[in-house]
């Protein structure tokens, strides 16, 4: 185990808002988390990659930096493989992917650690990890016990999960096992991967996701940000088509439950939102649902900001645009 004290919260979000954290502590084994004090009930964190500090953190910050894999079983098509929390969402799926193994190659680059990917259900172009989860290792903080939770057990949805609800601040996740396929499963539906043949390798698609990524989103190393800022509004099919009289190029992707998903970027863009900064908070040029931070960004104006996309957007189609970011106050609770 690893105590650090007052940390820069710079080095520990992708969004990098300059703060203090008070304690940060690194577990990289389930003994360390049973020696752990929890009376102060400390705050988990993985790579930072979907967390804001809007406020100096005084609650002590907890991550598993354990990174081990292994391979548990395999079959004619398919294995399945335990990673711990604490490796790297893309290194793992470039593992993957060179052992010609199919699943997960949609959701390449996608910034932070493997126990974050459960959270909120991470997706892109069509997969998301609960279509390839077989289990979640969850150690909880009040019974100082492991639970081998199943996919049922983790109530995946939409960027969303138990552990956002029912089981939040309660543990943390220590290891997932996903299931991968020796056979091709290409998904090509999105836009952006549907012009590959359907012959494609599982390297191809991964190439393919990661020169869209490219194009579209700014690499947090080079310009502060969290990827997305609000999840898609999903309405009513009614809601939607009511919407649609008024503002009939809205786009909309139908889900199977009588549901429409609406882009966020979308309505921020028709907003007039895109390339619009407050001091050094900004909506990128390219994908206006990624906000920036250019430098010297602070909270008060993140907030300006989220206030005036939410009010704009509430104004103009009675659509609440929700966070998909975590941001934090001092007290480690979250700000919605
Ligand atoms: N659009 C605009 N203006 C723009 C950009 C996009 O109007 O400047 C509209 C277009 O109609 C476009 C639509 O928004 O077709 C969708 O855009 P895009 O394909 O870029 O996807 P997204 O819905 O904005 C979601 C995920 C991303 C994921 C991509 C690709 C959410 C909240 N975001 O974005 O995930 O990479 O799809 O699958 O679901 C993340 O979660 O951090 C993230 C980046």
């Amino acid at each position: 185990m690893h105590i650090l004290y007052d940390q820069p919260a710079e080095h520990y979000s992708t969004f990098r808002l300059k703060n203090r954290l008070a304690t940060v502590i690194e577990v990289s084994c389930i003994d360390d988390l049973a020696k752990l004090n929890t009376s102060n009930v400390p705050q988990v964190l993985g790579e930072g990659s979907n967390t804001i500090f809007l406020e100096a953190q005084s609650r002590p910050l907890v991550r598993y930096t354990g990174s081990n894999i292994t391979e548990h079983w395999t079959t004619e098509d398919n294995c399945l493989f335990h990673i711990e929390a604490g490796h790297n969402w893309h290194k793992l799926v470039t593992t993957v992917v060179n052992r010609e193994l199919w699943g997960i190659e949609n959701l390449a680059l996608i910034p932070g650690s493997v126990g974050a990917a459960p959270v909120q259900n991470i997706g892109a172009y069509g997969v998301e990890f609960a279509d390839v989860c077989a289990y979640v290792d969850y150690y909880d903080w009040s019974t100082r016990s492991l639970q081998r939770l199943t996919v049922a057990d983790c109530k995946f949805g939409y960027r969303d999960s138990v552990f956002k609800h029912e089981f939040a601040g309660k543990g943390i996740i220590v290891a997932v096992g996903i299931k991968l396929s020796k056979v091709a499963k290409p998904v090509l539906s999105y836009q952006g991967l549907d012009t590959l043949p359907v012959t494609s390798s599982v390297s191809d698609i991964y190439q393919q996701v990661i020169a869209t990524r490219n194009s579209k989103l700014p690499d947090y190393r080079q310009l502060a940000n969290c990827g997305s800022f609000f999840k898609n509004p999903v309405l009513s099919s009614a809601d939607f088509e009511l919407l649609q009289l008024s503002y009939p190029a809205m786009p909309g992707y139908r889900q199977d439950d009588h549901q429409v998903k609406v882009p966020a970027a979308w309505l921020i863009d028709q907003q007039g939102f895109k390339g619009y900064q407050i001091n050094d908070i900004g909506c990128y040029p390219k994908q206006p649902l990624v906000l920036v931070n250019y430098g010297e960004g602070c909270a008060a104006d993140l907030l300006q900001l989220i206030t005036q996309i939410q009010t704009k957007v509430w104004t103009a189609y009675q659509i609440t645009l929700e966070p998909e970011v975590r941001l934090l106050k001092g007290n480690g609770q979250q700000y919605v």
